[in-house]
């Protein structure tokens, strides 16, 4: 293929790189991949009104999450072992990311341990936490990401057990014997289970991953730590409002890119009213589909305050390496720019519902 011309051309680059059995696990939602299709759809349901004869001679892509000013409200999800997408994994993701000045997220299940993705980091890093039924260990990671200089936690809410990725059932997913969830090595969590019958991974969460996190876990984990909690997998109004009065700094729209309860809303057609629910106490980003510069747009005007993309990061990763992952997320900034140009609304905080006309 020639140069990309957009995010979604990265995809058949990096799947003629990936091997097989990753390919599915990265592209895979839960059982009939209903929310996967419908993450992507419901962007494109949103239409834009666009206001005219506004100066868009200077347009800007900037805003500030966290305290920390950013060139674009785009940041990498967090997304598991990133050694089966490039050999330089999670190290090429951060430097990438750090290139297109975005924040990355590291997942606690990383091929790379979180000191090192800290140390090569030139742009904010977030930690995504898995709570694993050894609070102790549990605790020590935090302590880690704190100590690798994490700016931020993002509790994963939407896994009490994993979702059933039929294509990794079938290919009994697990990881190749050089790799390993480096983070959790100490604790000795850090390879899968043998799984005759099963994805490896789904065993490793039913064994290792605690089912029972619940309200109290989040006060827990709001008592260890003082980096800002940001709640993941939220679809709900009234969750996220007790995400806030427990002690979370924000939370993240998200059903995990389909990939757990299939059935679930798409992001889009559920932001609006958590962004009313938060009523200002805190962030808002939402995941889901995001592919275009106009779906950042459209997530901003209603009212998150950035986004998440993870797919897209992997395939950028699979195809071209750190030099990848900058490219898809330089596409997406700039898209965006072009978007808000066409719009009217030369900053961020310009972007408002008023912009908007969608089926919800
Ligand atoms: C994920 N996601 C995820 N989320 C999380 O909290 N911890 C994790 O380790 C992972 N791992 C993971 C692996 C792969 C291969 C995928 C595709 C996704 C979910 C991720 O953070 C995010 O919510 C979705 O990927 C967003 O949807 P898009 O952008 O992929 O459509
Ligand atoms: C996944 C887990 C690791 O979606 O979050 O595969």
């Amino acid at each position: 293929m020639t140069d990309p011309m957009n995010v979604e051309e990265f995809e058949a680059l990096a799947a003629a790189k990936v091997p097989a059995p990753a390919w599915d696990y990265y592209r895979s939602g839960a059982d009939d991949e209903v929310t996967l299709r419908a993450n992507r759809a419901a962007w494109g349901q949103i239409e834009l009104h666009y206001r005219v004869l506004v100066d868009v001679s200077d347009v800007s892509t900037q805003t500030t999450l966290f305290g920390t000013e950013l060139s674009s409200p785009v940041v990498v999800a967090p997304t598991a072992f990133h050694r089966l997408a490039h050999p330089e994994g999670e190290l090429a993701t951060v430097r990438g990311a750090g290139a297109a000045g975005c924040a990355m997220t590291l997942s606690t299940l990383s091929n790379t341990p979180v000191e090192d993705v800290g140390k090569a980091a030139n742009a904010p890093l977030w930690f995504q936490l898995y709570v694993y039924r050894d609070r102790d260990a549990t605790a020590a990671l935090v302590a880690r990401a704190e100590a690798a200089g994490c700016t931020a936690l993002v509790l994963t809410v939407d896994a009490p057990v994993l979702g059933r990725r039929e294509r990794d059932v079938r290919n009994r997913f697990t990881l190749p014997d050089h790799l390993s969830i480096e983070n959790m090595l100490a604790p000795g969590y850090g390879s899968m289970p043998d799984a005759p019958t099963d994805s490896g991974l789904a065993a490793y969460f039913s064994s290792l991953l605690d089912p029972s996190l619940s309200w109290r876990d989040l006060e827990w984990l709001a008592g260890i730590t003082s980096l800002p909690i940001l709640v993941k997998g939220v679809v709900r109004p009234d969750d996220a409002k007790r995400a806030l009065d427990v002690g979370a700094g924000g939370v993240v729209v998200s059903n995990h890119g389909g990939r757990q309860l299939d059935g679930s809303p798409a992001t889009a057609s559920v932001l609006r009213a958590v962004v009313e629910g938060v009523e200002g106490r805190g962030v808002v980003l939402v995941d889901g589909g995001v592919r275009r510069g106009t779906d950042v747009l459209k997530a901003l005007a209603l009212g998150a305050d950035g986004v998440m993309v993870g797919r897209p990061v992997l395939w950028g990763l699979g195809a071209a390496g750190a030099q990848g992952v900058t490219e898809v997320l330089e596409m997406l900034r700039s898209e965006l720019e072009r978007a808000q140009a066409l719009c009217g609304c030369p900053r961020l905080a310009d972007l408002s519902p008023d912009l908007l006309r969608s089926p919800w």
